[in-house]
């Protein structure tokens, strides 16, 4: 119990700690059992330290003779016998057999095999992208969309059955003001942005921002705007009609977001639980879970004083109604048995009430560890290079579309530029699939320039810690250099090369051949492939996809020092050997791009 507890739990940002970290690196130590030192203290401080145990070392010593070293001893072992270091490490080896065999299985029977078995089968609901209806689709959308389908892939690899909503803010009371709107429009003949005769809503930021305008300004248009929303709730046709082909227009515009990003959704936006917020309310009201108060009806929990209100005074649901009707949907009729919700960190403190009233009424476990979970996975701003709001250079809201084709373009212009030269850089390893010998048709141009493009978009947000902000920058994300997509794409590219040097099949070789970890380099490697199933158990045990990122990142980094020191192409005896570690490395180079929605490049 003390070894599973105990993970390798060191913070990097200690200077100490760190110095510990690199040096059990060097020593070539690969885990390391870490909590002898506070069981000691633990056992100290309850009196209980048993006979003869007088130091951590001691602890340690115990925890050893404890274990079952079965698999310590022969030959053909998992671990090399452990020792004991400094004041009461366990150091851990893994032995190159069981790489070498580990290897040789995810070769054989796919990359699967290195999926953690813990989440198989679970049923889980994701809540992620979720724009709102008439609204600019902003960056932190695009934030949640790309955060929430790179969970949402990393849980379906595992096993998962899983649901992706798009929980659409199709439903309110901005409805009764467009509406209103559209109809002024339709009866004076001016189309502002909109075109009220045909089935297209032509701008919906223009009519929006019109429409807000209006409702501000104007006191009769207001009272309208309220009759409207009525109207609308009441299911007045001509109203749905209308609202309708707003939602239609917004859709348009995010399913082509979708499109190129190679997002999958379900649309259930919030309108589809209107007609389940009246129940749920009531039923809140019946449990003693929801109360009245300054006419509102609200849930009160523990610890906080600003209560979650489901019914305002004037009757109308909001937000947290909604939020509350779909916990109940997911958990009942999608048996959900954890829901996962992606939005900025601004809304922890919403969700925090909703999965509190969720508890208070039952609904939810009151331990928060047993299923079914709820988790929010909050994150930070997107801002502009100079550190401000993130906008255009005219100050404007930046369009996503605008923001993906730039960087396709800027990719394209900068395939073009370099397929005759060589890309060198100083400390990474020139791509060797650039220069004149590659050639591509434009299509093949275009298919690399979208995934480079879109892909470095979608990296340079996940490798960063979510809940930080993270600057916006072209220059930075298509760098050749360092921990970008463009990079590790070449990366990727650069191994394909090398298979291109030889008549062999490498992927048939791979199935048939056990890799022989003889150099450093080689076992490195084998040894951090195996551990891809760590990267995939960290990042959905904290739901951080820069677990992932960075896995991946120094996954390339292995493989160069490897290609460095290894030949690969006439090594004689390792050659296949070898080989095998470049398509093995490959697979899960793209293992990794695909949870990460980007499209793996085989020439650059
Ligand atoms: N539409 C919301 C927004 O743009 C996000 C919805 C998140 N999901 C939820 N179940 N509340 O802020």
């Amino acid at each position: 119990n003390a070894i599973t507890n105990s993970r390798f739990t060191l913070t990097p940002s200690d200077p100490q700690l760190q110095a510990i970290i690199a040096e059990s690196a060097q020593a070539g130590i690969h885990y390391q059992c870490n909590n002898a030192m506070s069981l000691f203290g633990k056992l100290k401080a309850a009196k209980a330290l048993p006979n003869g145990v007088k130091s951590r070392g001691d602890v340690a010593t115990t925890v050893l003779s404890n274990l079952d070293t079965s698999d310590f001893q022969g030959g053909e072992t998992t671990f090399e016998v452990p020792a004991i270091a400094g004041t009461g490490f366990i150091n851990i080896r893994v032995t190159s057999h069981v790489l070498a065999q580990r290897v040789h299985q995810m070769m054989r029977e796919g990359v699967s095999v290195l999926a953690p078995s813990k989440y198989y089968g679970k049923r889980v609901v994701i809540d992620f992208s979720s724009p709102n209806v008439a609204k600019e689709m902003h960056v932190g959308h695009l934030r949640s969309t790309i955060i929430g389908d790179t969970l949402a892939r990393t849980l379906e690899f595992c096993g998962v059955d899983l649901v992706r909503l798009n929980h659409i803010g199709d439903w309110g009371t901005q409805f009764g003001m467009l509406i209103e709107y559209m109809s002024d429009v339709a009866k004076s003949g001016s189309a502002e942005g909109l075109d009220p005769d045909s089935e297209r809503v032509a701008d919906l930021q223009v009519m929006y921002r019109a429409a807000k305008k209006r409702f501000d300004d104007d006191e009769d248009f207001k009272t309208r705007a309220r009759v409207a929303v009525t109207k609308l709730q009441g299911g007045d046709p001509d109203s749905i009609r209308r609202w309708q082909r707003i939602c239609d227009a917004s859709r348009r515009e995010f399913q082509a977001i979708y499109d190129r990003l190679g997002v999958q959704l379900v649309e259930r936006g919030e309108s589809f639980y209107n007609p389940m917020l009246a129940g749920v309310v009531e039923e809140l009201q019946k449990l003693g879970v929801a109360k009245e108060s300054d006419g509102a009806m609200c849930v009160f929990v523990e610890g906080r004083e600003d209560p979650l209100i489901i019914r305002k005074s004037d009757g109308g649901y909001g937000y947290g109604t909604t939020d509350m009707a779909a916990l109940k949907h997911r958990l009942n009729v999608e048996k959900a048995e954890w829901i996962i919700y992606v939005t900025d960190v601004g809304q922890a403190s919403h969700f925090d009430l909703v999965f509190a009233a969720g508890r208070k009424a039952k609904w939810l476990p009151q331990d928060e560890t047993q299923s079914p979970r709820v988790s929010h996975v909050g994150f930070g701003l997107v801002l502009g290079e100079d550190g401000k709001k993130f906008k255009t250079r005219s100050g404007d809201v930046v369009r996503l579309v605008e923001l993906l084709d730039e960087a396709k373009d800027r990719c394209a212009a900068t395939i073009q530029e370099y397929r005759g030269a060589t890309v060198q850089t100083e400390d990474q390893p020139a791509p060797e699939t650039t220069g004149a010998s590659v050639s591509f048709t434009p299509a093949e141009l275009d298919h690399a320039a979208g995934a480079m493009g879109y892909g470095a978009v979608k990296y340079a947000d996940l490798k960063n810690s979510r809940l930080s902000n993270y600057r916006f920058s072209f220059d930075s994300m298509l760098s050749l250099k360092g921990d970008t997509a463009v990079y590790l794409l070449y990366a990727h590219a650069r191994i394909a090369s090398i298979f291109r040097k030889t008549d062999r099949d490498v992927p048939a070789l791979a199935k048939v051949t056990v890799p022989i970890l003889a150099h450093p380099r080689e076992f490195e490697l084998a040894l951090h492939l195996c551990r891809f199933t760590e990267a995939i158990e960290n990042l959905l045990e904290d739901l951080m996809p820069n677990r992932l990122t960075s896995y991946l990142y120094d996954l390339s980094e292995k493989f160069n020092l490897f290609y460095q020191d290894c030949r690969v192409i006439g090594s004689g005896e390792y050659e296949e050997s070898r080989l095998v570690l470049c398509e093995a490395t490959a697979v899960v180079m793209r293992k990794c791009f695909h949870l990460l929605g980007i499209t793996e490049l085989y020439k650059i």
